[in-house]
């Protein structure tokens, strides 16, 4: 077996100063394990792309590989509950923000991290989901606690990103109403394509004074914060229920508690890394099984390690429409 590997490295040539570069690595640079995965597919998530230019809320140290979406095979194995050959999903939060991630051949992960690739989805499909499409899926199966589609329209912030379109797209096949929120109007018809009932500028969410707004949604998908986020709160009907799980337009969200105490919203909080084992599982079988989306070679734009730092750069300007998926066989 080969004992060297193609990654895409970060550093910090100079304080404060981030290069990439792919380069050769070392199978004994990788850290310690049970699992030695050879990666074939990683996908591109906006914490990817904090990563990968130095942000330390989410990477500390560098030299770096990115990469929070694994999708692979065993290649060696001291765990029983995987052997060599099994397809699996690697997913921690250390891994690709502490530990070296997917943007590398392969990465050395703790079993208790994987879970098996479900039989109905090939490793690509896996990773055009990735921890986009599981955060979509984890949120709407918060939101479908309490909100049925006859209770009205779900708004998705962020549509044509990783997680909003993955979201209109799942909602879509539950059976919503769906209305998208986009700063790219001019990609409308993606939305369309993808399940969108009605499209809508962003600005039609700008922030206003107003404690509460006219009532629009019987739930919200958010994926961006700030006074979008708030705005979206304020115009939710009477007992709606919004998620919340981004941050890309701001991480402050100015609200009164009136929406709360007067029409009885409920935000609910989406946080992927500290979902349950036994939840993991049962989403990655429902993205293989009833919520399999027709449409997922739609969303996605397949790039090399070689390429992948220029999609970087247009994902932290929000330019990214639908999934990167990056191909580490190519
Ligand atoms: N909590 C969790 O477990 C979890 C998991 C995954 C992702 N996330 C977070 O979810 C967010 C979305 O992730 P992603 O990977 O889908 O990112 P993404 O692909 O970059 O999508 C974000 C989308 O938000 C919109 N947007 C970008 N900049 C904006 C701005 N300044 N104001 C308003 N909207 C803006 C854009 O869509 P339009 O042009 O269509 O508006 C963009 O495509 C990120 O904050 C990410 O960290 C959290």
């Amino acid at each position: 077996m080969e004992q060297t590997f193609k990654a895409l490295v970060v550093n910090e040539s100079a304080p404060g100063v981030f290069d990439r570069q792919v380069t050769t690595r070392t199978l004994d640079e990788l850290p310690k394990g049970d699992l030695l995965v050879r990666v074939h597919y990683s996908s591109l998530n906006y914490k990817d792309a904090l990563s990968a230019s130095g942000n330390r809320a989410v990477t500390r140290r560098f030299p770096h590989t990115p990469g929070i979406d694994v999708a692979g095979v065993v290649e060696q194995s001291a765990s029983d509950q995987f052997k060599p050959g099994d397809r699996v999903l690697v997913n921690h939060k250390n891994l690709g923000t502490v530990l070296p991630g997917g943007y590398g051949q392969f990465v050395r992960a703790k079993s208790a991290w994987a879970v098996r690739c479900p039989e109905s989805l090939t490793l690509r499909e896996s990773m055009i989901y990735g921890v986009a499409g599981f955060t979509a899926a984890y949120s709407i199966l918060k939101l479908q606690q309490f909100i049925t589609p006859d209770k009205g329209d779900i708004l998705v912030t962020g549509a044509t990103g990783g997680v909003g379109c993955m979201a209109v797209a799942m909602l879509k096949k539950e059976g919503y109403r769906v209305v998208a929120a986009t700063g790219k109007v001019e990609e409308s018809q993606f939305l369309f394509d993808l399940g969108a009932d009605e499209v809508i500028p962003r600005d039609e969410l700008k922030g206003t004074e107003d404690a509460l707004c006219q009532c629009r949604w019987a739930g919200v998908i958010d994926t961006v914060g700030g006074d979008i986020l708030a705005t979206a709160i304020k115009s939710t009907y009477s007992n709606g229920v919004v998620t919340c799980c981004g941050n890309v337009a701001a991480p402050e969200l100015p609200l009164t508690v009136y929406p709360f105490i007067l029409r009885g919203v409920n935000l609910m909080g989406v946080d992927c890394v500290s979902c349950p084992d036994s939840a993991k599982v049962q989403i990655w079988e429902k993205m293989g099984g009833p919520w399999k989306l027709d449409n997922l070679e739609e969303m996605a734009t397949e790039v090399s390690l070689e390429e992948l730092s220029e999609k970087i750069n247009q994902i932290l300007q929000g330019r990214v429409k639908g999934r990167v998926l990056v191909n580490l066989r190519a």
